[in-house]
């Protein structure tokens, strides 16, 4: 393994940097590569045929230009669409971001779970299973909230999240049936855990969070397992689009590189 070679991390916008602060924290030496599908934001929204489609062929060609020791598709809606197919097309370890439900169904005392993801997330049958496989004892309740993924990217770039907005946003989940007993909710959306404080603060008392971050970073951890890392490395920020929103985002986020796909 090439010293320099870097950790790529994909995500449609920002959402994927609450994936890379738990590996910087464990891997302070790690180059990464953070790119950004700007030009198809946000995936949330499109069909499974799109996603399917765009993903494996945008890091098909990341892994050409950086050559990385790792791909993380730091997005579930991305991941629980399209990893299998990124994974047989490129030869290159690939880790995917799904809904933390098997973390979540351990914490909860009601066995009232929420899952907040994009709308294309929550409706994919790799959820179904998940559910059945780990919380099979747990009411899953789901929200798609495609107004969440703006808030952060919006937080992102300045503008400071609105309680209110928020709010809204969590009575997809609380106003359902039985959702009153919700005591954790599983931030399916990489986007979310950007927003967790300000979330936390509009929640009812009590009610826990919990992301796939963490645990991602532990397995990249295993996975570069006595692997060499440079002794200084630049960090670059890739969009698919690079207008000078993207420049001033990534300024403001503090990458030395910017570059456009
Ligand atoms: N951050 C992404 C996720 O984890 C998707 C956000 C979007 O583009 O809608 O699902």
């Amino acid at each position: 393994m090439i010293e320099t070679a870097p950790i790529l991390f994909f995500d449609s916008g920002v959402g994927g940097l609450s994936v890379v602060a738990p590996t910087r924290a464990l891997l302070p030496d790690a180059p990464i590569v953070y790119a950004a599908d700007s030009a198809g934001f946000p995936y949330g929204t499109r069909s499974e045929a799109e996603i399917a489609a765009r993903v494996p062929a945008l890091l098909g060609r990341l892994v050409e230009r950086y050559r990385p020791r790792l791909v993380v598709i730091a997005c579930n809606t991305a991941s629980t669409i399209a990893l299998a197919a990124v994974r047989a097309a490129l030869d290159v370890g690939v880790v995917g971001t799904v809904p933390a439900i098997k973390p979540a169904a351990a914490m909860s005392r009601s066995r009232v779970i929420g899952v907040l993801g994009t709308a294309a997330t929550v409706r994919q049958p790799y959820v179904d299973d998940l559910a059945a496989r780990f919380a099979s004892d747990c009411t899953v309740l789901r929200h798609g909230s495609a107004a969440l993924v703006e808030i952060a990217e919006a937080k992102l770039a300045g503008t400071p999240p609105d309680p209110a907005a928020l709010a809204r946003e969590l009575d997809g989940l609380f106003a359902q049936p039985r959702g009153a007993a919700i005591d954790v909710i599983v931030n399916a959306c990489t986007h979310f855990p950007l927003l967790e404080a300000e979330l936390a603060a509009v929640a009812p008392d009590g009610v826990r969070f919990v992301d796939g971050g963490p645990g991602i970073a532990r397995r990249i951890v295993h996975l570069t397992e006595g692997q060499a890392w440079p002794a200084q490395a630049d960090d670059v920020l890739v969009f698919t689009r690079l207008s000078d929103a993207e420049r001033r985002l990534a300024a403001g986020l503090g990458f030395a590189g910017v570059e456009a796909l």
